[in-house]
């Protein structure tokens, strides 16, 4: 998919500035200014996804195709819920039999077709909340988590690693054979030994960086496609 050019049917010109001077931050000015010019966001308003996220997603699929085929999703890290609305229409979810579900610690406004938990992922009632509510074992674990920031960067960098990782052995307790696992890390912050375990139970395990992802951020996607199955004793 090529990413979203200087097009503009929104109405709006791009490389817009920010005119109060003085009542905002410089910090929140040069985020904002960001914001209103990406034409990722443009193009998310007009095609009615709730967030630019949903275009790293279909990126990743339109390259690795790992989309199609999938009968249960979970989604991890939902608000406000862009890669929930392409996973309900992909598995053809609906309310009254969800083959979607999403969790968040915040709020999200209702997503036909997914069963939203508003909890902390990392609650141990979690995984089987998530199971339940999507009915049974997903062909796809999604995880777009990312720790709230502290401005401490590296204590960041090890909050959403720890995510990555607890999503991860999620991954390969509740997949389905054949099915695919991706999730937000941060370019070298893989550990060693999750990528080991994840090559042990996936066909293939690659970095990707969709062009939708900001080039100047060191946000990268761990894909690991194939799903081999648990072995016999753990099943
Ligand atoms: C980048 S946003 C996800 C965007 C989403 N993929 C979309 O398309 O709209 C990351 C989300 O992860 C959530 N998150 C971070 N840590 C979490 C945790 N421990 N449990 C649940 N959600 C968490 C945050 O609240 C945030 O909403």
């Amino acid at each position: 998919m090529k990413g979203p050019t200087g097009g503009n049917r929104t109405g709006r010109k791009l490389g817009q500035k920010i005119r109060k001077r003085g009542k905002i931050k410089a910090s929140s000015r040069r985020w904002l200014e960001r914001h209103i010019n990406d034409p990722y966001v443009q193009r998310a308003q007009l095609e009615g996804y709730r967030s630019r996220a949903a275009f790293k997603l279909l990126e990743i699929d339109q390259k690795h195709g790992i989309l199609s085929g999938a009968r249960r999703i979970v989604d991890l890290g939902s608000a406000p819920g862009g890669w929930s609305q392409i996973a309900a229409r992909v598995t053809g979810s609906t309310d009254a039999a969800p083959k979607v579900a999403a969790i968040d610690f915040l709020e999200m406004d209702p997503v036909p077709g997914v069963a939203f938990l508003q909890m902390d992922f990392l609650d141990d009632a979690a995984p089987s909340a998530l199971i339940e509510a999507c009915g049974g074992a997903p062909d796809l674990v999604l995880s777009d988590m990312a720790a709230p920031t502290t401005g401490h960067r590296r204590t960041d960098h090890l909050r959403t690693m720890h995510l990555c990782e607890v999503a991860a052995y999620f991954a390969v307790d509740v997949l389905n054979t054949g099915g695919h696992f991706l999730a937000k890390t941060f370019q070298g912050g893989t550990e060693a030994a999750l990528l080991t375990m994840l090559k042990r139970s996936f066909t293939s395990v690659i970095h990707v960086k969709p062009p939708a992802s900001r080039a100047e951020s060191v946000e990268m996607y761990l894909l690991a496609k194939g799903f081999k199955g648990k072995p016999a004793d753990d099943a």
